[in-house]
């Protein structure tokens, strides 16, 4: 299981640079492009919780959806009106209503490492949404991943009282369009004075465009842009990150 207890721990103080508000307005802003009048959003994968509190800031309703129950604690404490938070997995997460925009974010979709995975989570996002409905995900771009191929990495972030040391070892599995990353987190309390250590294994699915198209036209969407994260332009070799907005047909 990925994102435990610990990982989770850590996980705002790892990605504490990261601008949620940016990604929110810059995915709104896509979504907007296709169905102008959005106003309810279904965000799965929602992790802490933090682009559903952006995007509730820019007027929307945000419902999210996560697997890890450490994750979504963190998410629930202090979330505004406008925004409620299930446990769930994506697969098979079904609400009793649905939204003018799915969207999954920060790579949730290359956490399907399958391809039953991968038509599952369509199949969520299909049925959560009215035809003219937006689905706006991102994920690891094949391209990119295969010429500037994953290697061994170590973080190290300081907090008012945690320290944490994210070591990662990727390993490539090109037959599975797959990267397996093993993780070895160690978090440091300085408050409680203890040391605590966590082991992870993420299999992380790099995509390509033409089948992405392929999945998507299958499973009932038009895809609208394909774009490199967070810019308006394709993607291309030099990106590893890559954004899809398609509207359900
Ligand atoms: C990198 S985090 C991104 C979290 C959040 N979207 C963000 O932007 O911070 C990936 C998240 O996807 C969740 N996840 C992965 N597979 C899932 C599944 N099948 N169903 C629900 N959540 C899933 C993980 O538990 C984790 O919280």
């Amino acid at each position: 299981m990925s994102f435990g207890t610990l990982y989770a721990r850590a996980y705002d103080l790892l990605y504490r640079e990261k601008d949620y508000a940016a990604e929110a307005a810059y995915v709104d802003a896509e979504i907007r492009r296709v169905a102008p009048e959005a106003r309810s959003i279904l965000d799965l994968g929602s992790g802490t919780g933090r682009h559903a509190v952006c995007f509730a800031e820019l007027g929307h309703t945000v419902h999210g959806v996560e697997r890890s129950a450490d994750m979504l604690a963190l998410s629930t404490a202090g979330a505004p009106d406008r925004v409620s938070f299930a446990h769930g997995d994506l697969r098979d997460y079904r609400a009793d209503r649905q939204y003018d925009a799915v969207v999954s974010l920060f790579h949730v979709f290359s956490y399907l490492p399958t391809d039953d995975d991968v038509w599952r989570g369509l199949e969520t996002a299909r049925a959560h949404l009215p035809a003219g409905g937006v689905l706006a995900f991102d994920y690891w771009y094949g391209p990119a991943v295969l010429r500037d191929k994953p290697s061994r990495r170590a973080r190290r972030v300081n907090g008012d009282t945690l320290r944490i040391e994210r070591v990662s070892a990727p390993t490539l599995l090109p037959e599975e369009n797959t990267v397996r990353i093993d993780y070895r987190l160690t978090l440091e309390d300085r408050e409680t004075a203890t040391v605590e250590e966590a082991n992870e294994t993420h299999s992380m699915r790099y995509f390509f465009t033409p089948e992405i198209d392929g999945f998507l036209q299958a499973a009932g969407f038009r895809p609208a842009a394909h774009l490199e994260w967070m810019t308006t332009n394709r993607p291309d070799a030099d990106s590893w990150y890559a954004f899809t907005v398609a509207q359900a047909v």
